[in-house]
């Protein structure tokens, strides 16, 4: 089973095409930071999709996941552009799964709306709705009989525009924390996947104003895991740290489309051995690593 796991495309309309009576409060802000230059840096992510998409098909990747970040304001006419985009990436074996990022949910309307959900909810459905306490989530995928997938949302729309901190409501933890008691996980490789990243690459936990507040209660849970792994993005840096008194290391995906620092991972996991290579963007293509590591 081959998995690819991604982050943060941050796919830009252009500003000229956003409705001018949303541009108030916090999108203001939103839009005059992608006008001083932060939106350049994604100014390819939609060739570089259409590549990763070429890669998927090369390298038979069974499963795809995004740890969110699709836009830049959350956005209606944003969300379904991405959705578009993203297609492609939907039609693996086994399917896509999501979570929304924080920019994906910018603002109280997308909540209200479902903007996220009408968009992406096909890629946010679970074989375990009696886990979901907290609307849909979390969530859980059973990926044949030797790998699970557990979604929880870390992305809150934030009041104020210097603030990009996240939050996993805590009955959404006491679910997770049931979920990994039950025997129907047991024996399978665990992805746990949110948007947060609940360390940095140093194995220190981010700031006040951009981290996952509760970053130390989550990973408690996840100790129960035997085998497996934490994904997220967020940070736009792609990397790998070790967890203390965890056996499942930390993944973030970084951005897979941002300039210079393009970057995912690839999971091949047979029977109960798992290899994993880390990716980048050469020139017009995504390749990996020949150096594997085991999880
Ligand atoms: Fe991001
Ligand atoms: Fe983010």
């Amino acid at each position: 089973m081959r998995i690819l796991h991604f982050s943060d495309p941050h796919f830009d309309l252009s500003l000229r095409t956003l409705p001018f009576k949303k541009w108030f409060g916090k999108r203001a802000i939103g839009a005059l930071n992608l006008l001083a230059g932060r939106g350049r840096f994604f100014d390819e992510a939609e060739e570089k999709i259409a590549a990763l998409n070429n890669f998927k098909n090369e390298q038979g990747i069974d499963l795809v996941l995004c740890t969110g970040d699709y836009t830049a304001l959350g956005l209606d006419a944003e969300l379904r552009n991405a959705a578009e985009q993203i297609a492609p990436l939907t039609d693996a074996p086994h399917g896509f799964i999501t979570v929304p990022g924080n920019h994906d949910i910018y603002a109280k309307d997308v909540i209200k709306n479902h903007y996220f959900f009408d968009n992406f909810g096909a890629a946010m459905q679970t074989d375990m709705p009696e886990y979901c306490t907290d609307g849909i989530w979390p969530f859980v995928r059973l990926i044949g009989d030797k790998i699970a997938v557990i979604a929880v949302n870390s992305a809150k729309p934030n009041p104020v525009p210097w603030r990009s901190d996240g939050h996993i409501p805590g009955v959404q933890l006491q679910a997770l924390n049931r979920i990994l008691d039950d025997a129907r996980l047991s024996g399978r490789f665990i992805f746990v996947m949110t948007h947060y990243a609940s360390r940095l690459e140093n194995g220190q936990p981010d700031t006040r104003l951009h981290g996952l507040h509760n970053a130390d209660d989550f990973l408690a849970i996840c100790k129960k895991i035997s085998t497996g792994a934490l994904l997220c993005g967020h940070v736009h840096r792609c990397y790998r740290t070790p967890l203390d008194g965890l056996k499942a290391d930390l993944y973030c995906a970084g951005s897979a489309t941002k300039e210079h620092r393009e970057g995912f991972w690839l999971f091949d996991i047979e029977g109960s051995a798992c290899k994993i290579s880390q990716g980048f963007f050469d020139v017009e293509e995504y390749a990996y690593f020949v150096k594997e590591m085991n999880a």
